[in-house]
Formats: structure tokens, C-alpha cells, sequence
């Protein structure tokens, strides 16, 4: 008898244990979607789907499963200089991890950050990738990755903020695959919207790092 009431009472504190847990995600959910709906959703629209020329989608698959928490907070913390995004360092890194939060309730596959954020920089000739970057990119994402402001339908793949936060992992995974149910094609294989091997990827890549002086690769 005595034995069991011990091994309730134990049970009894793991289940509170558990449910307080819970709860207390449930809540940041809930107030991360409060801050979406007063201060992003203006431009990100319902369910953070985006809309093409205006806003990128936070909801999609790919983008979830390889952004970091890093890249979404520094990201929302500081915005982009000279793009539609504006800095959030007013709603607190609480308010921030709140809204991240809510994002990934949206995320279906496992979180592969990690591991493309720790693949080796690019190795690419930025000459030939200028090139590349011209004759592909140019069309969706601007002169210079300049984005939205040229009326493109791509965001600004050449801004310094963007490129200060983003590993090279990242870019190289977004342009092979894309981003599903945006204008944002994989550029690998026979589907894709053009066939780039590995290496002209890797000189586009490079090319995108001239565009802020190379230095800082996301890490
Ligand atoms: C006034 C419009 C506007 C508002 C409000 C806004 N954003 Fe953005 N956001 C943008 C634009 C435009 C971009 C793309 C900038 C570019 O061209 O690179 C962007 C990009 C982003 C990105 C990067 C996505 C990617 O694909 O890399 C994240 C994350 C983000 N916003 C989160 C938020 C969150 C969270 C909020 C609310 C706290 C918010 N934004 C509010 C316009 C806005
Ligand atoms: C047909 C139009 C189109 C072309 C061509 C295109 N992109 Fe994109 N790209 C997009 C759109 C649209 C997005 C943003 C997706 C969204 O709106 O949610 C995007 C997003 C990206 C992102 C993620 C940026 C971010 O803010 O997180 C990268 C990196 C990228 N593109 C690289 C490239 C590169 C490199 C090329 C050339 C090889 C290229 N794209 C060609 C339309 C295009």
C-alpha cells in the first residue's frame, strides 16, 4: 500500500510536471500569434503565406526546416536595411521568441538547420557566378539582388542584412530545391526552372558574398 502512494504521488508530480510544461507553450503560441496578428501580418498576411512581390512566406516548409531560431530572431530583431522589413528590437527578445514560436507551429518536417548551417562555404568562382546571377536571378530578385524595390516578384538576395545572417548552407540549399508553392524554384535536376550544376551554384554563391564584401558567412 504504502509503496503505490509513493509511486503516485511520484506519477502525480511527472504528469503536473508535464502539463505545466505544456501549457506554458501553449501560451507563448498563443502570444506569439497575438504579436503576428498586430505587427506582421499587415505584410506576411494570414497565416504568414506571403504575398509575391510584397512579403516572403514564413510558412513555407523549406524555409522552416532550414532557418535557425538565430536567423529568424536576428532576422525580426533587426530587419532588413532598405527593404519593407523593418527592425522588431522594440517588441523584446521575449516578444521575438514568442512569434518565432507561432512560426513553427507551421514547421512539418524536422528542423535541419544545424546541419546546413555547418556545410563548408562556397568554394565558387564569383566572376562566373556574376555572370550566372545576370543571366537567372536578376529577372526575380533585382540588379544586384536589390529585390522588391525594382518591382521584382524576389526578395533582396543581395542586402548586407540578409547576407550578415544567412550561411552559405542556407543558399545553397534554397537555390537547389526552393521554396514550394512561391515563384522560388529549385535550380537542380530536370524540374528545375534551369539545371545548374554544383559548381555554377557554388560561383553564384560566391558572387552573392562580393555583393557584401564577403565577409561574414552567416555563422
Ligand atoms: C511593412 C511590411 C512588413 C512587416 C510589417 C513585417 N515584415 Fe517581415 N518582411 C517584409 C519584407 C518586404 C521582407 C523581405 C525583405 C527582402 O526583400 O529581403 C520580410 C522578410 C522577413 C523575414 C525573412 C524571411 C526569409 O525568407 O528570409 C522574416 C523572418 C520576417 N520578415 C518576419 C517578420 C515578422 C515576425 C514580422 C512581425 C513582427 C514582420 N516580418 C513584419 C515585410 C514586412
Ligand atoms: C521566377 C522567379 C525567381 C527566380 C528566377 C529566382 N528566384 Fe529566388 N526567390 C524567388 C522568390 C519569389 C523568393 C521568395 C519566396 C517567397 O516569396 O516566399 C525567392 C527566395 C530566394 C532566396 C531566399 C531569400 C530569403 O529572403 O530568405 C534565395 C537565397 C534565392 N531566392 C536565391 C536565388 C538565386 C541565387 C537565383 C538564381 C539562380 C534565384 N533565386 C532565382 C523567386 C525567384
Amino acid at each position: 500500500m504504502k509503496c503505490t502512494s509513493i509511486l503516485n504521488g511520484v506519477f502525480g508530480l511527472t504528469l503536473f510536471a508535464i502539463s505545466s510544461a505544456g501549457f506554458a507553450a501553449s501560451n507563448q503560441v498563443k502570444q506569439g500569434k497575438q504579436i503576428y496578428e498586430q505587427n506582421c501580418i499587415y505584410c506576411h498576411q494570414a497565416d504568414a503565406i506571403g504575398k509575391p512581390g510584397f512579403a516572403p512566406s514564413l510558412t513555407n516548409k523549406e524555409l522552416l526546416s532550414i532557418a535557425s531560431d538565430k536567423f529568424f530572431m536576428s532576422t525580426i530583431r533587426d530587419g532588413r536595411t532598405g527593404t519593407g522589413m523593418p527592425p522588431f528590437a522594440h517588441l523584446g527578445k521575449k516578444g521575438i521568441q514568442d512569434v518565432v514560436a507561432y512560426l513553427r507551429t507551421y514547421e512539418t518536417t524536422a528542423n535541419r538547420s544545424k546541419t546546413i548551417d555547418a556545410q563548408p562555404a562556397s568554394y565558387g568562382d564569383a566572376r562566373q557566378g556574376q555572370f550566372w546571377f545576370n543571366q537567372i536571378c536578376v529577372t526575380c530578385h533585382g540588379v544586384e539582388g536589390t529585390g522588391y524595390a525594382n518591382g521584382v516578384v524576389g526578395t533582396a538576395i543581395g542586402n548586407k542584412d540578409f547576407l550578415r545572417k544567412v550561411s552559405d548552407g542556407f543558399i545553397r540549399e534554397t537555390v537547389k530545391h526552393g521554396r514550394s508553392n512561391t515563384r522560388m524554384l529549385g535550380f537542380m535536376g530536370p524540374t528545375g526552372l534551369a539545371n545548374l550544376r554544383k559548381e555554377e551554384i557554388e560561383d553564384i554563391i560566391a558572387y552573392m558574398r562580393t555583393l557584401d564584401k564577403g565577409n561574414n558567412r552567416g555563422r
